[in-house]
């Protein structure tokens, strides 16, 4: 009889971690959930339990907490880690610096200390297409210049050395360093999403706050960039193919020690416009926009080369724009105040 594997998901009542716990149920593995609720709601841990039939448990605390840690690892064989729990405004990070590095790079070495008490050495980390910056060219790969331009960024990119020297000197490691492009869209059931705590610095959620009436019109950043329509492109992934890309690096991870590191992209660059196009269609709302000033700190273009996740994954983003704002769409118009509803 084989036994369940345990797997802790820290942020997972976040937006993508709440994904990720359905990929993971639905994988039959037990799901332990750590999370501070700081930019959660726990209706998501509910809502996961629903769509799967399937139960999970749910520690609320935080990934600094070592005492906490320390019981968690102790009362649970976790196997796998997958750390989510981080903070991610760009725009918070560079006014409160040192708040992003003792949550995202202090919380990383508590919850390293702890997993290596405990002989736990399989992570699957949340990296950001944002440790390269603004590209020398695109398509970016993995050897793409590294040069985070924010606080936020430099976390991130301070984590993944700090991974890289931890399996340096314990090679037994088996880590996995995921850097997402734009996560968007919801789980098909309409049941969970994104649900920023504040006014979204985001693209999408903010034209589905738009389209739901939360919001009155778009402001475009930049229409003069040297990009087909002026505006600004991205690689927009579905959040359900982010997560399955983490199924696919635990499986990685599954066939020996390593320590990897790979793009989770589609490829394609969509810009503003073409997104607001994408989804107006969804929708079937207009969404009213201006164009203002550029956005200090954006790149006028941002997509992946996911080749490597290709090829060592056997990983591929399935799902396209047009369903990314169909999803997003269904959760936002179901919920338009999003978990308080
Ligand atoms: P999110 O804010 O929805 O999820 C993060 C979760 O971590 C939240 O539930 C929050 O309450 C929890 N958390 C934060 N600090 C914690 C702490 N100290 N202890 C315990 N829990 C804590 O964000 P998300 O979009 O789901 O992002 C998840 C991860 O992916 C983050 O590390 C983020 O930096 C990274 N990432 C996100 C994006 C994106 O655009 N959404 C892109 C690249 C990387
Ligand atoms: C996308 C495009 C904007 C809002 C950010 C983080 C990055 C990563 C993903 C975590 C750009 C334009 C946006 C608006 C607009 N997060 N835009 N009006 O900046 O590519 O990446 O999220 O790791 O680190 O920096 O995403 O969705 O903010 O912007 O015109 O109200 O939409 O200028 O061209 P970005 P975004």
């Amino acid at each position: 009889m084989s036994v369940k594997e345990t797997v802790l998901v820290t942020g997972g009542a976040g937006y993508i971690g709440s994904h990720m716990n359905i990929e993971l149920l639905q994988s039959d593995r037990n799901v332990v959930v750590l999370d501070n609720l700081c930019n959660a709601n726990k209706a998501s841990i509910a809502a996961v339990e629903r769509i799967t039939q399937k139960s999970l448990t749910f520690v609320e605390g935080d990934v600094r907490d070592g005492t906490l840690l320390e019981k968690l690892f102790a009362s649970h064989n976790i196997s796998a880690v997958l750390h989510f729990a981080g903070l991610k405004s760009v725009g918070e990070s560079t006014s409160e610096p040192l708040k992003y590095y003792d949550y995202n790079v202090n919380g990383t070495l508590r919850l390293i200390e702890a997993m290596s008490a405990h002989d736990c050495k399989t992570l699957v980390f949340s990296s950001s297409a944002t440790v390269y910056g603004i590209p020398e060219q695109v398509p970016l790969n993995e050897d793409s210049r590294l040069d985070p331009i924010n606080p936020y960024g430099r976390t991130k990119l301070q984590i993944e050395g700090i991974l890289g020297d931890v399996h340096h000197a314990d090679p037994d490691w088996r880590i996995s360093v995921l850097r997402y492009f734009n996560p968007v869209g919801a789980h098909p059931s309409g049941e969970i999403g994104e649900d920023p705590h504040d006014v979204p610095n985001n693209l999408m959620p903010y034209i589905s706050q738009v389209a739901v009436g939360r919001l009155d019109k778009l402001r475009v950043f930049g229409g003069d960039y040297d990009t087909p329509d002026g505006t600004g492109i991205r690689d927009y992934i579905h959040v359900v193919d982010l997560a399955r890309g983490h199924l696919a690096a635990l499986d990685y991870l599954a066939d020996g020690p390593a320590y990897a590191v790979h793009n989770l992209g589609t490829g394609n660059g969509y810009s503003v416009l073409q997104t607001i196009a994408a989804f107006e269609r969804a929708s079937g709302r207009k969404i009213p926009y201006e164009i203002v000033a550029r956005r200090s700190g954006d790149a006028a273009s941002s997509y992946a080369d996911p080749t490597r996740a290709n090829e060592d994954l056997s990983w591929q983003a399935e799902h396209d724009i047009d369903k990314m704002c169909e999803d997003a769409w269904r959760w936002q118009s179901n919920h338009p105040m999003g978990f308080s509803d």
